[in-house]
């Protein structure tokens, strides 16, 4: 834990350019910076980061945050980590709290179950090469299987003795905790207290961590016994969470990031004999489909991913779904159908390595036009069917974060499946739409996905995950301690409305929108804010927000406004009049030097005072804007800041052609009409419910007729009410649901 001051000197001290430029090679470009985006592969820069707001965010796929977000997304690090990182960087001293006693004993515990699976791994390796039984039966194994010993000694492969338990044996004489023996899953302890090797008779394939520790261990059969299962794997444990892991991530990684690409195959044979043949990018889901946990694990050394596939064209379906995930998570998917009856393990050892590269090269296609043809296949010449396979490819493509190359497959689409591209791009939106809210309800997709981490909950449970387990797995405001949302079918309906006001409060907040009218007209006139604004109109109607983070975006919004936003304002106003009075005292002596005569000082006068107003009024408007926003990209409350990062760093910017070739107005030049109209929404939307609410009664009040007609009058009044609200929102809203 660190105290609120220091987090406070660190927030303050942590520069953006500063930070990305770690990272990233930024080139200025007018007011910003630009450069790589380091979260998905690019070749003409789309990320920016704007030294002034103190922020960064990729324009192509939406990614970054302010500092604190961005090393947490970058360094897939936790708030209390990222943190840390940014007190080193800056050279801020941080008191560490001192662990408790419970603390300390499950990272002693963790500690103690990790050194013995690095003790069980040697184990495995010296049975294997220094007995007759290794040798003759595990060693002979590999070697008929064509693995030749670097790859024994690259992967660490071992065999565990036919005794059963030889390794419980070994393991205790050398001191080893049976508990513990228990718990890493090395060892089996029935009902009754006796005690086996899981392992025994079979070779053992360890699996290391991306740090490089031996997390569990997979094991495999010599026997062709049906009944028998093929390999047998460490159980869940706390130093194991299966659905974090990938096998072969660990000696892969390097050769991933070298070339930005990882090969995903099924098994740890096909790990192995890739490597062999001098394909090193390669990883295991170890059979059983992707999580995003694991995604996200690729997502860290490089954005673009081949699936490859045996021609076995169930297994392929079932897998189409998972693929979807890596599609969320802005990866690049492209899939490799082997021959018929190869899988990578038979192909890499049948082919040298040109051969395989070749092979890939020539036969990847990408995920959406992969998945469109199988699909198609099987559907034949079914309408319905197809119409399904249409919604469902229409879907994956929805899933794609980055709308440029939605767009590039919405076209090609269109073209494969035979049907207007217009249709398909209509039913796109649509599904765009309900993955952006359910993403950010959920924390879990776009800026869940890119904000959230791995150590995030998702319902709530603990996750632990090997090394990011410690005292860090609880950051102030995490999601557990929060609970996780789960909104009701009110909250569900005023949830658009809702995230649009939050947008406005978190990007706008303290920004004025009207001058309040005063009986005095000499009084200087007041300003009302956008929080003002809301404020009072909730207020008005005695309207309560209902989603939870929303909610608390906007108390922490009227709070700081209360608290701290004077002084800030006073103190930077006077800053900005400061500067506004010299840069009019150098801009008068200037035309005292420069100007012909009377009616040219005149002139010139004017253009310097509109020029030094217009300058100081820019000054206010950004730090007003500034100000807050800093105050919610860098929130320790989890939920806030990822949906206000979310709101404020908003993903859907115009395409750069349609800023480029016309003025389009800023939300800034319309804010007074959007806030007021995003107000009315919800309360449309409000007025929509109590409509329904309303016709429930009457339905079930019919009995008493004085009742009934009361009701209806107010449902008349009701009606009314909502025309015209019809009338002010116009068009928009024609058919609400
Ligand atoms: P495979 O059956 O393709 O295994 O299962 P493999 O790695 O190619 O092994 P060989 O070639 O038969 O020796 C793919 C992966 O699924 C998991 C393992 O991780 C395996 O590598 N698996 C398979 C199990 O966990 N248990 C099983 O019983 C079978
Ligand atoms: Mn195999």
């Amino acid at each position: 834990m660190i105290d609120r001051e220091t987090v406070q000197r660190i927030l303050d001290a942590a520069d953006i350019v500063e930070v990305v430029s770690d990272f990233v090679t930024l080139k200025k470009r007018g007011a910003n910076y630009m450069g790589l985006c380091p979260f998905h592969n690019e070749r003409t820069p789309s990320f920016s980061v704007s030294k002034a707001k103190n922020y960064c965010k990729c324009f192509s796929c939406g990614k970054g945050g302010s500092p604190v977000g961005f090393i947490m997304e970058h360094e897939q690090m936790s708030y209390g980590e990222a943190l840390r990182y940014l007190a080193k960087k800056y050279h801020i001293e941080i008191k560490e709290r001192e662990m408790t006693d419970t603390e300390r004993e499950e990272a002693s515990e963790r500690e103690s179950m990790l050194a013995i699976n690095d003790f069980a791994m040697k184990y495995y390796q010296d049975f294997m090469a220094n007995t007759d039984e290794g040798r003759d039966v595990g060693l002979a194994y590999f070697r008929q299987r064509g693995i030749n010993d670097l790859m024994i000694e690259k992967f660490r492969l071992g065999f565990s003795p036919e005794k059963s338990d030889a390794f419980y044996q070994a393991a205790v004489a050398k001191g080893y905790n049976p508990d513990l023996l228990v718990k890493t899953g090395l060892v089996i302890r029935t009902d009754e207290g006796r005690v086996y090797d899981r392992f025994r008779a079979r070779v053992i394939y360890p699996c290391f961590s991306v740090s490089g520790r031996v997390v569990a261990f997979g094991g495999r059969t010599l026997r062709t016994d049906k009944k028998m299962a093929k390999y047998v794997n460490s159980p869940e444990s706390s130093i194991y969470r299966k659905s974090y892991e990938l096998y072969g991530l660990y000696q892969a990684k390097s050769a991933i990031a070298k070339r930005d690409k990882c090969i995903l195959v099924e098994g740890y044979m096909d790990v192995i004999s890739m490597h062999q043949v001098g394909v090193e990018n390669v990883v295991a889901s170890s059979g059983t489909s992707l999580t995003e946990g694991q995604i996200r694990l690729i997502h860290r050394f490089t954005n673009n991913v081949t699936v490859i596939y045996d021609s076995d064209a169930a297994g392929i379906k079932a897998s189409l779904r998972g693929i979807d995930l890596l599609l969320a998570e802005g990866l690049d998917i492209k899939v490799l159908l082997l021959p018929d009856g190869d899988d990578p393990d038979s192909f890499a050892q049948a082919h040298s390595a040109t051969e395989v590269e070749e092979y890939l090269k020539a036969n990847e296609v990408d995920f959406i036009t992969f998945k469109t043809r199988i699909l198609l296949k099987d559907a034949g010449a079914d309408p319905l069917a197809r119409s399904k396979v249409i919604t469902d490819i229409v879907r994956s493509i929805a899933m794609i974060p980055n709308p440029v190359t939605r767009a590039i497959y919405v076209r090609e689409c269109s073209r494969m499946l035979d049907i207007d591209e217009k249709t398909l791009a209509l039913q796109l939106d649509r599904d765009v739409a309900q993955l952006a809210e359910k993403r950010v309800t959920q924390q879990g997709g776009a800026y869940g996905s890119q904000g959230t981490q791995g150590s995030l909950t998702q319902n709530g449970g603990p996750v632990a995950q090997g090394s990011k387990t410690g005292p860090e797995g609880s950051t102030p405001g995490s999601q557990s301690a929060q609970g996780s949302l789960v909104l009701d079918a009110t909250q569900q309906k005023l949830r658009r409305p809702e995230m649009v006001l939050a947008k406005y409060i978190v990007k706008y907040g303290f920004m004025p929108v009207a001058e309040e009218l005063d009986e005095n007209p000499e009084a200087k006139p007041k300003m009302v804010t956008v929080i003002d604004y809301i404020d009072q109109e909730l207020a008005n109607d005695e309207i309560e927000l209902t989603h939870p983070v929303v909610k608390r975006i906007f108390d922490d919004a009227r709070q700081l406004y209360a608290q701290d936003w004077p002084a800030a304002q006073a103190q930077e106003a006077q800053r900005i009049e400061e500067r506004r009075q010299e840069a009019l005292q150098k801009g008068h002596q200037e035309i005292a030097l420069r100007a012909k005569d009377l009616a040219d000082i005149q002139a010139r006068e004017q253009v310097l005072n509109e020029q030094v107003e217009a300058q100081a009024q820019r000054e206010m408007t950004d730090f007003t804007m500034k100000y807050l926003e800093d105050f919610f990209l860098s929130s320790p409350d989890d939920q806030v800041r990822i949906l206000s990062t979310a709101l404020a760093t908003e993903r859907y910017s115009l395409s750069k052609v349609h800023t480029k070739y016309q003025h389009v107005d800023t939300e800034l030049d319309r804010l007074q009409e959007l806030v007021v109209r995003a107000v009315m929404e919800l309360k449309f939307t409000i007025l929509d419910l109590q409509i329904a609410e309303m016709q429930e009664e009457i339905r079930t009040n019919s009995i008493d007729p004085a009742k009934t007609q009361e009701l209806m009058s107010q449902l008349f009044n009701l009606y009314q009410i909502k025309s015209q609200f019809a009338k002010f929102l116009g068009e928009r809203i024609v058919n609400p649901k």
